[in-house]
Protein backbone atom coordinates (compact mmCIF):
# COMPACT_ATOMS: atom_id res chain seq x y z
CA UNK A 1 0.00 0.00 0.00
CA UNK A 2 2.78 2.21 -0.13
CA UNK A 3 2.56 5.80 -1.30
CA UNK A 4 -1.18 4.58 -2.20
CA UNK A 5 -3.71 8.26 -1.63
CA UNK A 6 -6.50 7.00 -0.19
CA UNK A 7 -9.74 9.65 0.17
CA UNK A 8 -11.70 8.36 2.94
CA UNK A 9 -15.31 9.77 3.57
CA UNK A 10 -16.53 9.28 6.92
CA UNK A 11 -20.40 9.14 7.22
CA UNK A 12 -22.84 9.70 10.04
CA UNK A 13 -22.57 6.68 12.10
CA UNK A 14 -21.53 4.91 15.24
CA UNK A 15 -18.89 3.03 13.47
CA UNK A 16 -17.03 6.52 12.38
CA UNK A 17 -15.28 5.42 15.68
CA UNK A 18 -13.48 2.65 13.98
CA UNK A 19 -12.74 4.87 11.27
CA UNK A 20 -9.76 6.57 13.28
CA UNK A 21 -8.25 2.92 13.69
CA UNK A 22 -8.46 2.41 9.70
CA UNK A 23 -6.58 5.52 9.12
CA UNK A 24 -3.39 5.02 11.44
CA UNK A 25 -3.91 1.32 9.91
CA UNK A 26 -3.18 2.74 6.22
CA UNK A 27 -0.94 4.88 7.77
CA UNK A 28 1.15 2.15 8.82
CA UNK A 29 1.11 0.51 5.79
CA UNK A 30 2.52 3.95 3.77
CA UNK A 31 -0.50 4.73 2.45
CA UNK A 32 -1.52 8.87 2.54
CA UNK A 33 -4.83 9.57 3.83
CA UNK A 34 -7.33 12.44 3.22
CA UNK A 35 -10.36 12.30 4.92
CA UNK A 36 -13.63 14.04 4.46
CA UNK A 37 -16.53 14.32 7.25
CA UNK A 38 -20.36 14.79 6.33
CA UNK A 39 -21.99 16.37 8.75
CA UNK A 40 -23.47 13.63 10.13
CA UNK A 41 -19.71 11.91 10.11
CA UNK A 42 -18.29 14.98 12.31
CA UNK A 43 -21.42 14.27 14.94
CA UNK A 44 -19.50 10.95 15.87
CA UNK A 45 -15.89 12.29 15.52
CA UNK A 46 -14.21 15.94 14.93
CA UNK A 47 -12.04 16.86 12.26
CA UNK A 48 -9.55 17.34 14.37
CA UNK A 49 -9.47 13.42 15.58
CA UNK A 50 -9.18 12.81 11.87
CA UNK A 51 -6.09 15.68 10.83
CA UNK A 52 -4.06 14.57 13.52
CA UNK A 53 -4.69 10.97 12.16
CA UNK A 54 -4.03 11.58 8.29
CA UNK A 55 -1.58 14.36 9.11
CA UNK A 56 -3.75 16.29 6.41
CA UNK A 57 -6.46 18.97 6.39
CA UNK A 58 -9.36 17.18 6.78
CA UNK A 59 -12.34 18.55 4.71
CA UNK A 60 -15.99 19.00 5.35
CA UNK A 61 -17.64 21.24 3.72
CA UNK A 62 -18.75 21.95 0.23
CA UNK A 63 -19.92 25.55 -0.23
CA UNK A 64 -16.75 26.50 2.71
CA UNK A 65 -15.13 29.02 0.36
CA UNK A 66 -11.90 28.28 2.04
CA UNK A 67 -11.74 24.31 0.95
CA UNK A 68 -13.31 24.75 -2.60
CA UNK A 69 -10.66 27.88 -2.89
CA UNK A 70 -7.65 26.28 -1.93
CA UNK A 71 -8.99 22.44 -3.08
CA UNK A 72 -11.76 21.82 -5.01
CA UNK A 73 -13.84 18.59 -5.22
CA UNK A 74 -12.69 17.91 -8.45
CA UNK A 75 -9.15 17.79 -7.38
CA UNK A 76 -9.84 15.88 -4.13
CA UNK A 77 -10.55 13.03 -6.40
CA UNK A 78 -8.54 13.51 -8.93
CA UNK A 79 -5.77 13.15 -6.30
CA UNK A 80 -6.83 9.84 -4.64
CA UNK A 81 -5.81 6.19 -5.99
CA UNK A 82 -9.53 4.99 -4.17
CA UNK A 83 -12.11 6.31 -2.39
CA UNK A 84 -13.16 4.56 0.58
CA UNK A 85 -16.77 5.30 2.17
CA UNK A 86 -16.70 4.19 5.75
CA UNK A 87 -19.25 4.03 7.71
CA UNK A 88 -21.65 4.16 4.71
CA UNK A 89 -25.10 4.85 6.10
CA UNK A 90 -28.31 3.71 4.48
CA UNK A 91 -28.63 7.40 3.90
CA UNK A 92 -25.26 8.11 2.13
CA UNK A 93 -26.04 4.84 0.05
CA UNK A 94 -29.09 5.94 -1.08
CA UNK A 95 -27.48 9.52 -2.00
CA UNK A 96 -24.84 7.69 -3.94
CA UNK A 97 -27.49 5.64 -5.93
CA UNK A 98 -29.46 8.40 -6.66
CA UNK A 99 -26.63 10.87 -7.60
CA UNK A 100 -27.35 13.42 -5.24
CA UNK A 101 -24.85 15.72 -4.45
CA UNK A 102 -25.83 18.67 -2.05
CA UNK A 103 -22.36 17.99 0.49
CA UNK A 104 -18.61 17.85 -0.34
CA UNK A 105 -18.55 14.08 0.16
CA UNK A 106 -21.63 13.38 -2.31
CA UNK A 107 -20.55 15.98 -4.46
CA UNK A 108 -17.11 13.66 -4.54
CA UNK A 109 -18.64 10.84 -5.14
CA UNK A 110 -20.58 11.88 -8.35
CA UNK A 111 -17.61 13.64 -9.68
CA UNK A 112 -15.30 11.11 -9.12
CA UNK A 113 -13.92 8.62 -11.74
CA UNK A 114 -11.48 6.70 -9.05
CA UNK A 115 -12.92 2.91 -7.77
CA UNK A 116 -14.94 3.69 -4.85
CA UNK A 117 -15.28 0.93 -2.05
CA UNK A 118 -18.07 1.58 0.93
CA UNK A 119 -18.28 -0.40 4.44
CA UNK A 120 -22.18 0.09 4.74
CA UNK A 121 -22.94 0.83 8.82
CA UNK A 122 -26.55 0.33 9.35
CA UNK A 123 -29.48 -0.65 11.89
CA UNK A 124 -30.52 -4.29 10.98
CA UNK A 125 -33.80 -2.87 9.79
CA UNK A 126 -32.81 -0.31 7.75
CA UNK A 127 -30.26 -2.75 6.14
CA UNK A 128 -33.19 -5.29 5.23
CA UNK A 129 -35.36 -2.50 4.05
CA UNK A 130 -36.52 -3.28 0.34
CA UNK A 131 -35.39 0.20 -0.51
CA UNK A 132 -31.46 0.10 0.71
CA UNK A 133 -31.55 -2.77 -1.15
CA UNK A 134 -32.31 -1.30 -4.30
CA UNK A 135 -29.83 1.04 -3.71
CA UNK A 136 -27.19 -0.91 -2.95
CA UNK A 137 -28.34 -3.37 -6.38
CA UNK A 138 -28.00 0.03 -8.28
CA UNK A 139 -24.61 0.90 -6.70
CA UNK A 140 -22.80 -2.42 -7.18
CA UNK A 141 -23.92 -2.27 -11.29
CA UNK A 142 -22.52 1.03 -10.81
CA UNK A 143 -19.20 -0.71 -10.32
CA UNK A 144 -18.69 0.33 -6.12
CA UNK A 145 -16.93 -2.37 -4.10
CA UNK A 146 -18.24 -3.28 -0.94
CA UNK A 147 -16.65 -4.79 2.34
CA UNK A 148 -19.36 -6.09 4.69
CA UNK A 149 -21.26 -5.22 6.63
CA UNK A 150 -20.85 -8.19 9.53
CA UNK A 151 -23.57 -9.71 11.80
CA UNK A 152 -23.38 -8.82 16.10
CA UNK A 153 -24.56 -6.62 18.23
CA UNK A 154 -25.29 -3.25 17.36
CA UNK A 155 -25.04 0.08 19.06
CA UNK A 156 -28.76 0.42 19.45
CA UNK A 157 -29.13 -2.97 21.34
CA UNK A 158 -30.46 -4.97 18.47
CA UNK A 159 -28.88 -7.96 16.49
CA UNK A 160 -28.04 -8.52 13.13
CA UNK A 161 -26.60 -7.73 10.10
CA UNK A 162 -25.09 -4.10 9.70
CA UNK A 163 -22.30 -3.84 12.12
CA UNK A 164 -19.27 -1.94 9.77
CA UNK A 165 -16.68 -4.42 8.60
CA UNK A 166 -13.65 -4.53 10.98
CA UNK A 167 -10.64 -2.11 10.38
CA UNK A 168 -9.09 -5.07 9.04
CA UNK A 169 -10.82 -6.36 6.70
CA UNK A 170 -11.66 -2.52 5.55
CA UNK A 171 -8.01 -2.38 4.95
CA UNK A 172 -7.87 -6.23 3.27
CA UNK A 173 -10.27 -4.93 0.78
CA UNK A 174 -8.70 -1.60 -0.06
CA UNK A 175 -5.14 -3.98 -0.70
CA UNK A 176 -7.49 -6.28 -2.96
CA UNK A 177 -9.24 -3.39 -4.57
CA UNK A 178 -5.61 -1.81 -5.52
CA UNK A 179 -4.42 -4.89 -6.25
CA UNK A 180 -7.14 -5.35 -9.11
CA UNK A 181 -5.20 -2.30 -10.36
CA UNK A 182 -1.93 -3.40 -12.47
CA UNK A 183 -0.06 -0.52 -12.56
CA UNK A 184 0.16 -0.63 -8.97
CA UNK A 185 4.03 -1.71 -8.82
CA UNK A 186 4.29 -3.34 -4.95
CA UNK A 187 0.82 -5.24 -5.75
CA UNK A 188 2.60 -6.69 -8.65
CA UNK A 189 5.62 -7.67 -7.24
CA UNK A 190 3.68 -9.07 -3.98
CA UNK A 191 0.96 -10.81 -5.99
CA UNK A 192 -0.28 -14.50 -5.39
CA UNK A 193 -3.11 -13.62 -8.80
CA UNK A 194 -3.56 -16.46 -10.49
CA UNK A 195 -1.94 -18.92 -7.76
CA UNK A 196 -4.54 -21.17 -5.70
CA UNK A 197 -3.59 -21.44 -2.06
CA UNK A 198 -4.87 -23.97 -0.07
CA UNK A 199 -5.90 -23.72 3.71
CA UNK A 200 -7.34 -26.25 6.49
CA UNK A 201 -8.32 -24.26 9.63
CA UNK A 202 -10.49 -24.84 12.78
CA UNK A 203 -10.71 -28.04 15.27
CA UNK A 204 -12.28 -31.32 13.67
CA UNK A 205 -14.68 -33.13 15.67
CA UNK A 206 -14.18 -36.71 15.67
CA UNK A 207 -17.85 -38.79 17.06
CA UNK A 208 -17.73 -41.19 19.40
CA UNK A 209 -21.52 -42.00 19.36
CA UNK A 210 -24.75 -40.39 18.10
CA UNK A 211 -24.07 -37.14 20.59
CA UNK A 212 -20.45 -36.76 21.38
CA UNK A 213 -17.27 -35.96 19.91
CA UNK A 214 -13.63 -35.37 20.41
CA UNK A 215 -12.25 -31.98 19.82
CA UNK A 216 -9.64 -29.06 20.66
CA UNK A 217 -10.05 -25.56 21.34
CA UNK A 218 -8.67 -24.12 17.86
CA UNK A 219 -10.90 -21.09 16.66
CA UNK A 220 -10.02 -20.93 13.35
CA UNK A 221 -9.19 -16.99 13.39
CA UNK A 222 -5.56 -18.07 12.48
CA UNK A 223 -6.81 -19.70 8.94
CA UNK A 224 -9.29 -18.02 8.53
CA UNK A 225 -7.15 -15.10 9.15
CA UNK A 226 -4.66 -16.19 6.08
CA UNK A 227 -7.18 -17.63 4.12
CA UNK A 228 -8.45 -13.47 3.93
CA UNK A 229 -4.78 -12.34 3.73
CA UNK A 230 -4.60 -14.75 0.86
CA UNK A 231 -7.73 -13.60 -1.07
CA UNK A 232 -5.62 -10.29 -0.75
CA UNK A 233 -3.19 -10.72 -2.73
CA UNK A 234 -5.16 -11.93 -5.53
CA UNK A 235 -5.17 -15.58 -4.58
CA UNK A 236 -7.53 -18.01 -5.49
CA UNK A 237 -8.23 -19.47 -2.19
CA UNK A 238 -9.63 -23.24 -0.84
CA UNK A 239 -10.64 -22.67 2.76
CA UNK A 240 -11.20 -26.19 4.32
CA UNK A 241 -12.56 -25.95 7.56
CA UNK A 242 -13.37 -27.45 10.65
CA UNK A 243 -16.53 -26.57 12.98
CA UNK A 244 -15.99 -23.04 13.56
CA UNK A 245 -17.86 -20.07 14.85
CA UNK A 246 -16.73 -17.41 12.28
CA UNK A 247 -17.92 -16.18 9.27
CA UNK A 248 -16.89 -17.43 5.66
CA UNK A 249 -14.47 -15.10 4.41
CA UNK A 250 -15.17 -13.06 1.60
CA UNK A 251 -14.38 -14.45 -2.00
CA UNK A 252 -12.91 -18.44 -0.52
CA UNK A 253 -13.90 -21.68 -2.17
CA UNK A 254 -15.27 -22.99 1.39
CA UNK A 255 -15.39 -26.49 2.20
CA UNK A 256 -17.01 -27.49 5.24
CA UNK A 257 -16.09 -30.53 7.16
CA UNK A 258 -15.83 -32.26 10.23
CA UNK A 259 -13.60 -35.19 10.84
CA UNK A 260 -9.94 -35.48 9.82
CA UNK A 261 -10.61 -38.07 7.55
CA UNK A 262 -13.35 -35.42 5.71
CA UNK A 263 -10.58 -32.47 6.17
CA UNK A 264 -7.86 -34.88 4.26
CA UNK A 265 -10.58 -36.00 1.57
CA UNK A 266 -11.32 -32.53 0.74
CA UNK A 267 -7.87 -30.92 0.89
CA UNK A 268 -6.66 -34.02 -1.37
CA UNK A 269 -9.80 -32.95 -4.00
CA UNK A 270 -9.11 -29.64 -3.74
CA UNK A 271 -4.63 -29.73 -5.47
CA UNK A 272 -3.02 -28.91 -7.12
CA UNK A 273 -2.41 -25.83 -5.28
CA UNK A 274 0.51 -23.74 -5.26
CA UNK A 275 0.55 -23.18 -1.40
CA UNK A 276 -0.40 -25.24 1.16
CA UNK A 277 -1.13 -24.17 4.28
CA UNK A 278 -2.05 -26.63 7.15
CA UNK A 279 -3.17 -24.18 10.17
CA UNK A 280 -6.18 -26.96 11.09
CA UNK A 281 -5.74 -28.18 15.15
CA UNK A 282 -6.42 -31.69 13.31
CA UNK A 283 -7.33 -34.50 15.79
CA UNK A 284 -4.74 -36.88 16.49
CA UNK A 285 -7.16 -39.60 17.08
CA UNK A 286 -10.37 -40.54 16.67
CA UNK A 287 -13.07 -43.33 18.13
CA UNK A 288 -11.91 -46.72 16.66
CA UNK A 289 -15.65 -47.56 15.37
CA UNK A 290 -18.56 -44.74 16.16
CA UNK A 291 -21.20 -46.57 18.24
CA UNK A 292 -24.38 -46.58 16.67
CA UNK A 293 -25.79 -45.99 20.12
CA UNK A 294 -25.27 -43.44 22.44
CA UNK A 295 -22.89 -45.11 25.03
CA UNK A 296 -23.98 -46.29 28.79
CA UNK A 297 -21.62 -45.77 32.10
CA UNK A 298 -20.34 -49.04 32.40
CA UNK A 299 -18.44 -49.22 35.81
CA UNK A 300 -14.93 -48.71 35.76
CA UNK A 301 -14.50 -49.97 32.49
CA UNK A 302 -12.61 -47.89 29.91
CA UNK A 303 -14.76 -47.31 27.13
CA UNK A 304 -12.77 -45.44 24.55
CA UNK A 305 -10.63 -46.80 22.24
CA UNK A 306 -9.16 -44.82 20.23
CA UNK A 307 -7.24 -45.04 16.58
CA UNK A 308 -5.19 -42.37 15.14
CA UNK A 309 -5.87 -39.85 11.99
CA UNK A 310 -4.29 -39.67 8.90
CA UNK A 311 -1.70 -36.55 9.19
CA UNK A 312 -3.17 -33.72 6.43
CA UNK A 313 -0.05 -32.08 6.45
CA UNK A 314 2.34 -34.85 5.97
CA UNK A 315 0.21 -36.38 3.33
CA UNK A 316 0.20 -33.00 1.20
CA UNK A 317 4.53 -32.04 1.79
CA UNK A 318 5.31 -36.06 0.61
CA UNK A 319 7.46 -35.54 -2.39
CA UNK A 320 5.47 -36.04 -5.78
CA UNK A 321 5.18 -34.48 -8.80
CA UNK A 322 2.46 -32.38 -7.77
CA UNK A 323 3.60 -31.08 -4.47
CA UNK A 324 2.76 -27.48 -3.76
CA UNK A 325 5.38 -25.00 -4.11
CA UNK A 326 5.72 -24.37 -0.61
CA UNK A 327 3.85 -26.28 2.22
CA UNK A 328 3.74 -24.74 5.42
CA UNK A 329 2.41 -26.58 8.51
CA UNK A 330 2.05 -25.21 12.11
CA UNK A 331 2.84 -25.80 15.86
CA UNK A 332 1.04 -25.39 18.51
CA UNK A 333 3.92 -26.47 21.84
CA UNK A 334 3.06 -26.46 24.95
CA UNK A 335 7.00 -27.01 25.88
CA UNK A 336 10.40 -26.95 23.87
CA UNK A 337 8.53 -25.31 21.10
CA UNK A 338 11.75 -24.85 18.97
CA UNK A 339 12.80 -27.99 18.87
CA UNK A 340 9.39 -29.39 18.46
CA UNK A 341 8.78 -27.73 15.39
CA UNK A 342 12.19 -28.15 14.10
CA UNK A 343 11.69 -31.71 14.30
CA UNK A 344 8.05 -31.44 12.74
CA UNK A 345 9.33 -29.56 9.69
CA UNK A 346 11.67 -32.30 9.31
CA UNK A 347 9.30 -35.11 9.75
CA UNK A 348 6.51 -33.81 8.27
CA UNK A 349 9.10 -32.90 5.10
CA UNK A 350 6.78 -29.19 5.21
CA UNK A 351 8.69 -26.42 4.00
CA UNK A 352 8.11 -24.16 7.27
CA UNK A 353 6.96 -24.36 10.47
CA UNK A 354 4.81 -21.55 12.16
CA UNK A 355 5.56 -22.18 15.87
CA UNK A 356 3.17 -20.64 18.29
CA UNK A 357 3.26 -21.21 22.45
CA UNK A 358 -0.04 -22.14 23.37
CA UNK A 359 0.38 -21.96 26.99
CA UNK A 360 -2.70 -21.27 28.96
CA UNK A 361 -2.02 -17.46 29.92
CA UNK A 362 -0.46 -17.06 26.18
CA UNK A 363 -4.03 -16.06 24.96
CA UNK A 364 -3.06 -17.71 21.28
CA UNK A 365 -5.21 -20.59 21.76
CA UNK A 366 -8.59 -19.19 20.85
CA UNK A 367 -7.47 -15.14 21.11
CA UNK A 368 -6.60 -12.80 18.46
CA UNK A 369 -2.77 -12.12 19.18
CA UNK A 370 0.01 -14.43 18.55
CA UNK A 371 3.84 -14.92 18.64
CA UNK A 372 5.23 -16.54 16.28
CA UNK A 373 8.87 -18.43 15.54
CA UNK A 374 8.88 -19.10 12.02
CA UNK A 375 10.95 -22.11 11.65
CA UNK A 376 12.46 -22.58 7.72
CA UNK A 377 15.04 -24.55 5.79
CA UNK A 378 17.45 -21.14 6.75
CA UNK A 379 17.19 -21.05 10.60
CA UNK A 380 14.35 -19.79 12.83
CA UNK A 381 13.05 -16.01 13.05
CA UNK A 382 11.51 -15.51 15.95
CA UNK A 383 8.42 -12.74 15.06
CA UNK A 384 6.65 -9.91 17.40
CA UNK A 385 3.58 -10.38 18.99
CA UNK A 386 1.11 -9.49 16.37
CA UNK A 387 -2.58 -9.55 15.82
CA UNK A 388 -3.45 -12.79 14.05
CA UNK A 389 -4.54 -10.77 10.66
CA UNK A 390 -1.20 -8.69 10.71
CA UNK A 391 0.63 -12.09 11.02
CA UNK A 392 -1.25 -13.77 8.64
CA UNK A 393 -0.71 -10.72 6.51
CA UNK A 394 3.20 -11.34 6.65
CA UNK A 395 2.80 -14.54 6.32
CA UNK A 396 0.95 -14.42 3.05
CA UNK A 397 3.67 -11.57 2.06
CA UNK A 398 6.92 -14.07 2.60
CA UNK A 399 5.08 -16.66 0.73
CA UNK A 400 4.17 -14.26 -2.27
CA UNK A 401 7.67 -13.14 -2.13
CA UNK A 402 9.22 -17.24 -1.67
CA UNK A 403 7.15 -18.96 -4.61
CA UNK A 404 8.55 -15.23 -6.71
CA UNK A 405 11.93 -16.44 -5.79
CA UNK A 406 11.52 -19.79 -6.49
CA UNK A 407 9.98 -18.87 -9.69
CA UNK A 408 12.95 -16.78 -10.74
CA UNK A 409 15.47 -19.35 -9.68
CA UNK A 410 13.52 -21.89 -12.10
CA UNK A 411 13.83 -19.68 -15.12
O1 LIG B 1 1.87 -33.01 14.95
P1 LIG B 1 1.11 -31.76 15.19
O2 LIG B 1 -0.37 -32.00 15.27
O3 LIG B 1 1.60 -30.88 16.28
O4 LIG B 1 1.41 -30.94 13.85
C1 LIG B 1 0.83 -29.74 13.58
C2 LIG B 1 0.79 -29.50 12.11
O5 LIG B 1 0.39 -30.67 11.41
C3 LIG B 1 -0.29 -28.49 11.79
O6 LIG B 1 0.11 -27.79 10.63
C4 LIG B 1 -1.51 -29.34 11.54
O7 LIG B 1 -2.44 -28.69 10.72
C5 LIG B 1 -0.90 -30.55 10.86
N1 LIG B 1 -1.62 -31.80 11.09
C6 LIG B 1 -2.34 -32.36 10.06
N2 LIG B 1 -2.99 -33.58 10.25
C7 LIG B 1 -2.92 -34.20 11.45
C8 LIG B 1 -2.19 -33.62 12.51
C9 LIG B 1 -1.56 -32.41 12.29
O8 LIG B 1 -2.40 -31.79 8.97
N3 LIG B 1 -3.54 -35.34 11.60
Amino acid sequence: MQGKRILLIVGGGIAAYKSLDLVRRLKDRGASVRAILTSGGAAFVTPLSLSVLTEERTFTDLFDLKDEAEIGHIRLSREADLIVVAPATADLLAKMAHGLADDLATAVLLATDKKVLAAPAMNVRMWEHPATKRNLATLRADGVAFVGPDEGEMACGEYGMGRMAEPQAILDAISRTLGADRTAPLAALRSLSGRHVLITSGPTQEPIDPVRYLANRSSGKQGHALARAAVALGAEVTLVSGPVALPDPQGVRMVKVETAQEMLAAALESLPADIAICAAAVADWRAAGEAAQKLKKQGEETLLRLTQNPDILATIAKPSPGRPRLVIGFAAETENLIANATEKRRAKNADWIVANDVRPGTGAMGGDVTQIHLVTAAGVEDWPSLSKDETASRLLARAADALAAKRSAAE
